[in-house]
């Protein structure tokens, strides 16, 4: 098994930083942590890795703009050869193109059940709201703080005579449950063939007059009352493979296709020279081109009255 490679940064205690520490080091967790880092020299945290032989790093932001900080912090984080970013307790607002740079593989853990309560005093927050209910969130990061797609959560009731300080402790027991969970269900998911399956759903039911159903126990796409233009192998005869099948021109595309890329092409059993069996599961799909395959399928078995309104769409 390969492991994502995680870089976590921190600012304070890090108490988050060690639930994902030790999660770790069970051996079916699908991350390792490479690198802890910080802006605080100071930060408990680095102490509790550096005991655990992690490689740590620290560098106080003070006198360095955050740009600079920013790329130097990348440099570390870089060097550690990271695949993701964890963040947890960083106190730092991150520069637009460090958070552009990981787009889509760095993650944060929030003290609120968003979208409520972005940034500080959450728990203060929810109090004097009167909330019943108060919770943490791990989401990914987008440029506006606290606001990207939330990847998970857990509640904490609020109980009557809660403080900030009450209230915040057990929220942390959640947070330390819920951080090292989330991040391997995220980093693992591009292997998860239900988390593919869905990503092909979006797209495939994004075709006009597009209806899903089983067939064989696969997910199929097909138009409402005509011919089916995709479906998705998952575990076929145990083969441990998830692929999605689209339609193709005959032999001779088929045949380009698997000598173009013999890992990810292949002849789907049973289905003839007209389909192309595409791996989902390597861990590199280009969504965008699944679509595109998608699409093409779909106008492969499409009624002319449904391509028609296509091409006219498209003339606009
Ligand atoms: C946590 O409450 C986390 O939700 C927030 O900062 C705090 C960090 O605590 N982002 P720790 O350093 O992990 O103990």
């Amino acid at each position: 098994m390969t492991r994502a490679k995680v870089a976590v940064l921190i600012s304070g205690s890090g108490t988050n930083m060690a639930a994902l520490l030790y999660a770790a080091k069970q051996p079916e967790c699908p991350y390792e942590i490479v690198l802890v880092a910080s802006n605080n020299p100071d930060a408990e945290g680095l102490t509790l890795a550096h005991g655990e032989g992690i490689a740590t790093f620290a560098q106080s932001h003070k006198g360095i703009e955050r740009v600079a900080f920013d790329a130097i912090m990348q440099h570390q984080i870089e060097k550690a050869g990271a695949t993701h970013v964890a963040l947890a307790g960083y106190m730092r607002i991150l520069s637009d193109a460090f958070v552009q740079h990981w787009d889509g593989r760095m993650l944060n853990i929030h003290p609120s059940l968003l979208p409520k309560y972005t940034g500080l005093h959450t728990h203060q927050r929810a109090l004097d709201a009167g909330d019943k209910v108060a919770g943490c969130s791990v989401h990914l990061v987008t440029p506006e703080l606290d606001a990207g797609p939330v990847l998970g959560q857990t509640e904490v009731l609020i109980r009557p005579n809660d403080t900030a300080e009450t209230l915040a402790e057990r929220v942390k027991i959640a947070e330390h449950q819920l951080y090292p969970r989330i991040l391997s269900a995220y980093v693992s998911r591009d292997k998860d063939p239900e988390w593919l399956v869905a990503q092909v759903r979006e797209r495939a039911m994004a075709q006009p007059g597009a209806d899903e159903v089983s067939s064989h126990g696969m997910p199929c796409f097909g138009i409402i009352g005509g011919k089916k233009f995709a479906y998705v192998s998952v575990d076929h005869h145990g083969d441990g493979k998830t692929a999605l099948l689209v339609k193709i021109s005959g032999a001779e595309e088929q045949a380009m296709l698997i000598d173009s890329d013999e890992d990810r092409y292949y002849r789907p059993a049973y289905f003839g020279d007209g389909w192309i069996g595409i791996r989902l599961d390597l861990g590199d799909t280009d969504w965008d081109h699944i679509a595109d395959w998608l699409a093409k399928s779909w106008r492969a078995v499409a009624p002319k009255k449904l391509t028609k309104l296509m091409d006219v769409a498209g003339e606009f």
